[in-house]
């Protein structure tokens, strides 16, 4: 097959092009067909680079028999996902008693899905206006997991969290 090199400012990998043209033989009409594909590209691109990513850590709010908290760990594509997501995502538990029942999934209007930001805080977006309402008496460092969005599509780093710190209290 012949190779199309035209520069169109686009990629015409695997692009298919049919002719068709009517070609008068012996006082009657025939069809000609002619495809023609382009399977490599005339200018080499390099390829995109991976989108930055956010990691995780998440302790658990008790000790282990050994004494030790334990760590959950999660990778994030930065900018693209909430923290309640991520930590359901990874199978890591967000809710206390209540919450595992009365939570409202993610809709902001129950106040359960509290995380604290151990270290990383300037990885996340800035407490929304239902964060400022539900956790107007808590630390500073408390989130709401439903409300907190990891990474602004451009930063990277490490993001520690503490999972139900109600029960550290
Ligand atoms: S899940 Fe209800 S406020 Fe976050």
């Amino acid at each position: 097959m012949a190779s199309l090199g035209f520069n169109l400012g686009f990629s015409l990998s695997n692009l298919q092009i049919q002719h068709r043209r009517k070609v008068p033989a012996s006082g009657s009409a025939r069809v000609v067909s002619c495809i023609s594909s382009s399977s490599s590209s005339s200018s080499p691109q390099a390829p995109p680079s991976p989108p930055p990513e956010i990691e995780l850590e998440f302790f658990a709010p008790k000790p282990g028999s050994d004494g030790s908290y334990p760590v959950n760990k999660a990778k994030a594509v930065s900018g693209a996902k909430l923290m309640r997501s991520i930590m359901q995502d990874n199978k890591i538990e967000l809710y206390a008693a209540y919450g595992k029942v009365m939570n409202c999934g993610g809709g902001g209007s129950c106040g359960t899905c509290i995380v604290e930001i151990l270290e990383g805080r300037d990885l996340l977006n800035e407490r929304t206006d239902t964060e400022n309402r539900y956790l107007k008496k808590k630390p500073e460092s408390w989130r709401l997991a439903c409300q907190t969005i990891v990474g602004n599509k451009e930063n990277s780093g490490k993001v520690v969290v503490q999972r139900i710190p109600q029960w550290k209290k």
